[in-house]
C-alpha cells in the first residue's frame, strides 16, 4: 500500500504536530524534511557537498532545533544543488510501502505533487511567533517576543520568495489555519481528511 500525506506551511504552524499525530493514528511513516535542511546547515563547509553526503549522525545532532538552526536552514534551502541532493531521499520515503507523512515547505508542490492527502497548515505571524517565544521560555526566556516575530517574518519571506521550490499551498491541498484552532482541533480536521481518503 502505497499512501503518502503531503503536509506543508510555515514554521512552527504546527506541521510537526500534525504530522506525528497523523503518522500514529495510521501507522504511517514520518519524516520531518525541515531536519534534513537544518542538519544542511549546521554542518557547516559547502552546503552541497554537506547535503550529498547527509548521514543519520548529522541528522542526530541535539542543537538542530534552535532558532538559529532554522535561519541557517532557510537559507542553504535557496540553494538548487542543496535541494537536489535531498529530492530522490524524500520521494522514495514518500512512496514507500506503508504509507508516510512528510512536513515541510515543498512536499505538496514538489516532492510528492502525487500525494493522496495534501494539507497547508498556517497560522499568522504573531501567534506563530507567539508559539516560539513560549517554547523558548516566554518572559524568562532570553528573546524578546519582537526578536521572534522578526525572525519568523525574516524566515517566512525567504521561504516564500526563493525562485526554487518556494513555500506555496498547492491548488488541491486542504488549508488548515490554526491561529485560532486548539491543537486537538487543527489534528482532528488533518485525521477527518485522511480519513476521506485512506482505506486501510
Ligand atoms: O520546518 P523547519 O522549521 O524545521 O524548516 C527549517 C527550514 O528548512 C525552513 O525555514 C526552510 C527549509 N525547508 C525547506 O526549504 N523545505 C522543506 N521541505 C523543509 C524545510
Amino acid at each position: 500500500m502505497i499512501f503518502t500525506v503531503a503536509i506543508d506551511g510555515p514554521a512552527a504552524a504546527g506541521k510537526g504536530t500534525i504530522g506525528r499525530r497523523v503518522a500514529a493514528a495510521f501507522g504511517f511513516a514520518h519524516l520531518d524534511t525541515g531536519l534534513l535542511y537544518r542538519a544542511v546547515g549546521a554542518k557547516g563547509g559547502d552546503p552541497v557537498a554537506a547535503a550529498r553526503g547527509l548521514g543519520a549522525a548529522d541528522l542526530a545532532r541535539d542543537d538542530l532545533r534552535t532558532l538559529e538552526a532554522g535561519q541557517a536552514a532557510s537559507r542553504v534551502a535557496a540553494i538548487p544543488g542543496v535541494r537536489a541532493a535531498l529530492v530522490d531521499f524524500q520521494r522514495r520515503f514518500a512512496r514507500a510501502e506503508g504509507g508516510a507523512v512528510l512536513d515541510g515547505r515543498d512536499i505538496g508542490t514538489v516532492i510528492c505533487p502525487e500525494a493522496e492527502v495534501k494539507l497547508y497548515v498556517t497560522a499568522s505571524a504573531e501567534v506563530r511567533a507567539r508559539r516560539r517565544w513560549q517554547e523558548l521560555g516566554g518572559e524568562a526566556g532570553a528573546k524578546p517576543l519582537a526578536a521572534v516575530l522578526a525572525e519568523v517574518r525574516d524566515r517566512d519571506a525567504r521561504d516564500m520568495g526563493r525562485a526554487d521550490a518556494p513555500l506555496r499551498a498547492a491548488a488541491d491541498a486542504l488549508v488548515i489555519d490554526t491561529s485560532d484552532l486548539t491543537i486537538e482541533a487543527a489534528v482532528a480536521v488533518a485525521l477527518a481528511a485522511v480519513r476521506a481518503k485512506f482505506t486501510p
